[in-house]
């Protein structure tokens, strides 16, 4: 079984594999691992312009960690998370300054690096410096659990034993690297989650999902993900021809990027309601204050929760009184700024001129 899903995966690999992407081949340890992180984030299209413009800016991992930090997080915009890019920041300083500029060379000291783990190590480890190590993500054990016809649950602690020793069995021990962009493309565009090409899978003849009409019942999770819904109402407040926002201090993975005043709610509000919270009022209390625009609702979906937006625009009759963190800005001034993903969608909407 295990030779002929090498040497089918393989095949498949130089005959067939169309997937192009611009890290695909590539050695230098530094560019591999910016690509893996940006690609933990968004899909591989999405991933491809933010990649090219992070290395058009920063060639090498020194230009990465001498780079003025807002600089950085302006070129993540949009991707969320944030907490990988201070991850992606704190580890170039440390090699810069703890390896000379040079990236470790061996998979214990690779995944030693903040905001590496398993995957990441092995996919660097393998790409770079062609070391046997195998990757494995969902895509990995979607394709084995279906080749060979695994009901163990991916997510326990036997699953990820059962699915981490035949990921290594399979790993072509001599090609590690090329073995292990094959079986991502693989995953990518003929054993996909939902659709999966089976008619023209090199793999069919032997695949025991195939066999036993289970191909869409596998991989089985024991965890069913319970998604939390949260309402943020954000009011874009005006005053003397500038906006309110502050720059988010809390540990989240928005931390450091800016925001307008911001009430957060476990559940949906109206305007009336909006308007009667004690926080809202000392804006709504002002006689002379009004409502500019009320928003759509915007939406985006993370992995845990669900996040529902929606922007009030309030021209106030006097200044606001929100403390320290709060500074007056005009619209040019926010092209500057770094925001998360709703903010920057929003304003696009609203015809502001960011950059990027
Ligand atoms: N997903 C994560 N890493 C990848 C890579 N190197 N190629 C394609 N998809 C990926």
């Amino acid at each position: 079984m295990n030779i002929f899903f090498r040497k089918k995966l393989l095949e498949w690999n130089k005959n067939s594999n169309k997937r192009d992407m611009p890290w695909k081949g590539e050695k230098d340890p530094y560019k591999i691992w910016l690509s893996e992180i940006i690609l933990q984030q968004t899909r591989v299209e999405q991933g491809w312009n933010y990649y090219l413009k992070f290395i058009e800016h920063f060639s090498t991992i020194t230009q990465l960690a001498k780079a003025p930090e807002t600089k950085v997080f302006k070129l993540w915009e949009g991707l969320g998370y944030y907490s990988r890019c201070r991850n992606l920041i704190a580890t170039a300083k440390i090699i810069d300054t703890g390896y000379g500029g040079k990236f470790p060379t061996d998979y214990d000291n690779i995944l030693a690096l903040k905001g590496i783990g398993p995957y990441t190590a092995a996919a660097i480890a393998s790409f770079a410096f062609n070391l046997p190590y195998a990757v494995v993500d969902g895509n990995v054990q979607r394709i084995i659990a279906r080749f060979f016809g695994i009901d163990i649950p991916a997510d326990t602690t036997k699953g990820k034993q059962v699915f981490n020793q035949l990921a290594f069995d399979l790993l072509d021990k001599k090609n590690p690297g090329l073995y292990n962009q094959a079986i991502m493309d693989f995953g990518a565009t003929v054993c996909k989650p939902q659709a999966p090409l089976c008619n023209e899978c090199p793999l069919a003849g032997k695949c025991i999902a195939l066999k036993e009409k289970k191909v869409g019942l596998l991989p089985v999770k024991e965890k069913k993900i319970l998604k939390k819904n949260r309402w943020f109402y954000y009011l874009v407040l005006h005053f003397g021809g500038k906006l309110y926002v502050r720059q988010r201090l809390e540990k989240d993975i928005w931390q450091h990027l800016h925001e307008f005043y911001l009430l957060e709610s476990n559940k949906p509000l109206t305007i009336e309601a909006l308007k009667k919270t004690a926080a809202l009022k000392f804006i709504f209390g002002q006689k002379q204050s009004v409502i500019l625009s009320v928003s759509k609702e915007y939406k985006q979906q993370l992995t845990h929760q669900t996040l529902h937006g929606m922007f009030i625009e309030v021209q106030l009759s006097k200044p606001p009184v929100l403390g320290a963190a709060f500074k007056a800005v005009t619209y040019r001034t926010l092209e500057h700024l770094a925001f998360p993903k709703f903010i920057i969608t929003y304003l696009r909407e609203k015809n502001v001129n960011l950059s990027q």
